[in-house]
């Protein structure tokens, strides 16, 4: 689509503490500007507004943005104010045809859902918000459109955070967040987002050797894949890595060949992390979320295995190789690799499992 004056800003949800890495890859791979981010939300321009947005990794979910504010009273009195800016500030005729182009239309009627979200405690309920939304829309789009709980081919979402709200056209699915490689699901396994946000701070480069010694269900091996399979070098080949993954759970190798097995190829094999089958210095990256201490039967065992854990992981590692962990124990981490010729070039703080946690990036000197 060819740029125009009056194309929109898109916004990105993400995973909280992700707000930055979705920046880089907004910036990075689509060419985007990031006008501004917030808990869970990245505002943005694009030079073109195309399917090449729903190709993002490390977001949630990417809209239209219809109008956003953060100046909400958190009093009754916002209900008039969202549906006037509903009603007045979008061109919505500009962001339906933007929408159509990039998730053409079914045959027929097209149906419509409309969602509000609301965090934190306001003056009114968040059916009310949503009604102000609903009435704000009201002549904004054929009266024939049916409306649609599931599936529908038009969302419409106003989400409220505090005092700051965004309005917008949905222009992901569920895919985008759930992926369509993901048959097994274990119970500790990572949101893809998360793990492609890992790939991406891993900074991958073409013919690398590439290990997940603790791989559960294989996420992060999947994402590997998905974010290197289209690159090419120069001469039109692919980027050729060798992928690797494996875990001490034979069930937990079993849903990984599952997941990953259609997406790119992968050597998996149940192992158990502390003494890998794998020559000194033969891998590139170490990527990977090691158990925290409460999937473990006592949360002491967590100093003892990342200890043997890194040092194994540092015998792999080529130097200049580097390491991207992902732990909620951060200290019995930081412990573990005190020693090795490991230095920390990157801390990104999330929650996983309603539980703080860090990807911690590690390059070997
Ligand atoms: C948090 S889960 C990893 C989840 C994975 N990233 C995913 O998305 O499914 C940690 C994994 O470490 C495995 N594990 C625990 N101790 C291990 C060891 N000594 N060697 C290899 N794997 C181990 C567990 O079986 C579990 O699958």
């Amino acid at each position: 689509m060819t740029p125009g004056k009056a194309d929109p800003a898109c916004y990105a949800m993400v995973h909280p503490g992700l707000e930055e890495v979705a920046g880089e890859e907004i910036a990075q791979e689509l060419g985007g500007d990031i006008k501004k981010s917030g808990l869970g939300i990245v505002v943005f321009r694009l030079p073109d507004i195309d399917r090449s947005i729903l190709e993002l990794r490390t977001t949630e979910d990417v809209f239209l943005l219809a109008w956003g504010t953060d100046q909400l009273s958190y009093r009754a009195e916002d209900l008039e104010r969202l549906r006037r800016w509903t009603q007045r500030e979008p061109d919505w005729g500009r962001l339906l045809q933007i929408h159509h182009a990039i998730r053409p239309k079914p045959k027929g009627k097209p149906t419509y859902h409309l969602v509000a979200q609301m965090i934190g405690v306001h003056g009114y309920r968040r059916i009310d918000a949503l009604k102000a939304m609903a009435q704000g829309l009201a002549g904004k789009f054929p009266a024939s459109w049916k409306p649609a709980d599931e599936n529908a081919a038009i969302e419409f979402w106003l989400t409220i955070n505090g005092a700051s709200a965004v309005c917008g056209l949905r222009l992901s699915d569920r895919t985008m967040r759930h992926r369509t490689y993901k048959h097994e699901h274990l119970p500790a396994s990572l949101r893809p987002t998360m793990a492609a946000a890992m790939v991406r701070l891993a900074d991958l480069k073409p013919k690398q050797v590439i290990v997940d010694p603790m791989c559960g269900a294989g996420t992060i091996l999947a994402e590997v894949h998905a974010a290197t399979r289209s690159r090419r070098l120069h001469d039109g080949s692919g980027w050729n890595l060798t992928v690797l993954g494996g875990d001490l759970d034979a069930h937990h190798v079993r849903a990984a060949e599952s997941n990953v097995r259609k997406i790119g190829p992968t050597r998996l094999s149940p192992w158990d992390a502390r003494c890998l089958p794998l020559d000194d210095q033969s891998v590139d990256r170490v990527i990977s979320n090691p158990p925290f201490g409460k999937q473990l039967s006592s949360p002491g065992e967590i100093g003892p295995l990342y200890q043997a854990v890194a040092v194994e992981m540092n015998r792999v590692l080529r130097s200049g190789g580097k390491a991207v962990l992902l732990v909620a124990d951060v200290d019995a981490l930081r412990q573990a690799v005190q020693g090795l010729p490991w230095r920390r070039t990157r801390q990104v703080n999330v929650r996983v499992l309603g539980q703080r946690a860090a990807i911690l990036v590690y390059r070997k000197d």
